[in-house]
């Protein structure tokens, strides 16, 4: 199971069209995630630090954000602590955008491009490897989370932010509507691409359900498995621990 893209019959053109998609709207990605979240993820992503605020505590630590977009995990989980971090992702675009940032804050993380599917990383290397938003769009989660498992050294931890399925009926329907409606009206005039914040509620309905991944994070071969939901279940974190 992975994102199945409207068009795309296999997980080679899923991953094709989820890295030109990106490509599309990165000049604008930034502003449009502020907008349409109402500046909420910046608060998912500092609550995500603030889970892992241990493990960049150590000067030792080695920390990959994956799928680091423009690179807001990435710089915060480095503001936070002493670890070095790094950042990958497969979309060229989202990473000059990363670079560009990178460069202004004087910051001491450095970016590669790579699949999330095959990282170049040797086997046990990593502290923490975090993901955020990322995980959705990956063509196998199944693959994915093994990647995760295969780069974390035992004890290493995996913290996993994504869009979730919210729990009250109500509220789901509510959003539904903002997510179907509102959402790719807004995103498709700013980024010029209503594909693109089509797919988003679509890609969010097809993911697992928060109790769903961590059952899928259990099978990959993670323990201490814990989850938290933010803003009523519209997004869960979710940390474990390699075993
Ligand atoms: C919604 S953005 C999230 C970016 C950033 N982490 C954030 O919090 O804003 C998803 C990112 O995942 C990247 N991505 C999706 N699938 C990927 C894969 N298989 N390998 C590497 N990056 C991938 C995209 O290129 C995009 O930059």
């Amino acid at each position: 199971m992975g994102t199945t893209p409207a068009g795309t019959e296999n997980e080679q053109q899923a991953a094709k069209w989820v890295r030109g998609m990106f490509g599309s709207i990165a000049p604008r990605y930034d502003l449009l995630n502020h907008l349409l979240s109402m500046n909420i993820d910046r608060y998912w992503r500092a609550q995500t630090v603030a889970r892992v605020s241990h493990v960049l505590a150590n000067p030792e630590a080695r920390v990959l954000d994956v799928c680091c977009g423009t690179g807001d995990l990435m710089l915060s989980l480095e503001a936070k602590g002493q670890a070095t971090v790094l950042g990958s992702d497969f979309c060229h675009p989202m990473l000059v955008a990363a670079h560009a940032k990178v460069q202004h804050k004087h910051s001491r993380s450095a970016l590669f491009e790579a699949d999330a599917l095959r990282l170049p990383v040797a086997d046990a290397s990593l502290d923490l490897i975090t993901i955020a938003f990322g995980f959705r769009n990956l063509t196998s989660y199944q693959a994915g989370l093994e990647e995760l498992r295969r780069v974390l050294r035992p004890g290493g931890m995996a913290a996993i932010l994504e869009f979730s399925t919210p729990p009250n009926a109500t509220f789901a329907r509510l959003y539904r509507f903002y997510s179907r409606a509102i959402l790719p009206a807004i995103g498709g005039f700013i980024s010029g691409s209503k594909e693109a914040y089509s797919y988003l509620p679509e890609s969010v309905r097809k993911f697992p359900g928060a109790e769903d991944l961590a059952n899928q994070m259990r099978s990959a071969g993670f323990g201490n498995i814990r989850f938290e939901r933010m803003t009523a279940g519209i997004v869960a974190l979710h940390l474990g621990d390699r075993l």
